[in-house]
């Protein structure tokens, strides 16, 4: 009996957060000022599917811009980078990546599928559907995080790596320089990288879609609070806490809070620590960086990638860039 349409899958982090860097990270971020918790502990499977809830608000716009752009320009996007391999970073359900994949399917060339994601349910149920939808592909999942497990992309063949969705937004300068310089090392000669990135805009767009009238951007947020009490026993009241979203025009990015609006202590069992948050004290979730098309070609560049092409959206809202290793 063949099992072709069975994805495989490779789990590089410990199902038990509570035992990986969730603790580092927490007593990290919750000790200096201002205070922050990572952005990848919203994505437990609940918060995964809040985030999926998310592409499909009509305020937020970069889900669509960015589909829109695959589906005039996938074929471009495949023949221009010549892939056999694509690997998917942050894939989630790579709901938009079968866009590319219907154009590799019509050209002919992919003989593998690599997403990789830090939600194990979430890629499983993604993995094991677009095997079977695209039989002629070997599916290979990958459990990771990609800032920690670039090294471990599989080999061979001419590789793509999708990072879509503006994820790159999440990252620090530093981090974004440091992410894409790994990332540049990890690719041969003639390996290419497809990088989406969310554009600089109104205020009031922005700010429209990082705080919903559903209000589901807001309980996305919250998760991670959610998160640290399940996982380290932490005793986060969401009640004291609001959310606070706003557009930081000098960084060019939206930076996500929740403010504390009590005075109150926080334990977190787990991590061995006591919090005492004032009045007006804010925790730091997420950041969002928005970007001009100049400014990403020339960090790819600065980390050793040549741009091949750029498109762009019709509004002009939304960018995804190929850059090739020389
Ligand atoms: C998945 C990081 C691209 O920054 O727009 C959406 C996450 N956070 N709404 C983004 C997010 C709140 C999203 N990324």
């Amino acid at each position: 009996m063949s099992h072709d349409s069975e994805p495989e899958m490779t789990v590089l982090l410990e199902s038990d957060w509570a035992s990986g860097s969730l603790v580092d990270d927490v007593r990290r971020g919750l000790t200096r000022h201002p205070r922050t918790l990572p952005p990848r502990w919203l994505y437990d499977d609940r918060g995964s599917g809040l985030f999926d809830e998310i592409t499909r608000l009509p305020e937020y716009y970069p889900f669509s811009a960015e589909r829109s752009i695959l589906q005039a320009q996938a074929d471009e996007i495949v023949v221009a980078s010549g892939a056999t391999t694509l690997v998917e970073l942050g894939s989630g359900t790579s709901e938009k990546t079968r866009l590319l994949l219907d154009a590799f399917t019509r050209n002919g060339q992919l003989t593998r599928f690599v997403p990789i994601d830090v939600s194990e349910g979430t890629l499983r149920d993604a993995a094991t559907q677009i095997a079977s939808a695209y039989p002629g592909v070997e599916v290979a999942g990958v459990v990771g995080d990609f800032t920690l497990h670039l090294a471990h992309l599989p080999r061979g063949g001419r590789r793509m790596v999708a990072f879509l969705g503006g994820t790159i937004g999440n990252l620090y300068l530093e981090e974004r320089t440091a992410f894409l310089g790994a990332l540049a090392d990890v690719l041969e000669p003639g390996d290419s990288v497809l990088l989406g990135t969310d554009l600089v805009k109104s205020a009031d767009r922005l700010i429209a879609a990082y705080n919903d009238s559903a209000g589901v951007t807001e309980q996305f947020i919250r998760n991670t609070l959610t998160v640290v009490n399940r996982e380290l026993g932490a005793d986060f009241d969401q009640a004291g806490f609001s959310y606070v979203p706003f557009w930081d025009a000098h960084m060019e990015r939206m930076d996500l809070r929740l403010r504390s609006e009590v005075p109150q202590r926080v334990t977190v069992p787990g991590a061995d620590l006591v919090v005492d948050l004032a009045v007006g004290e804010e925790i730091r979730i997420e950041i969002s960086t928005k970007f001009r098309v100049s400014r990403i070609a020339a960090e790819l560049e600065a980390a050793g990638l040549g741009v091949t092409r750029v498109w762009t959206d019709e509004p002009g809202d939304f960018a995804l860039t190929l850059a090739t290793k020389p």
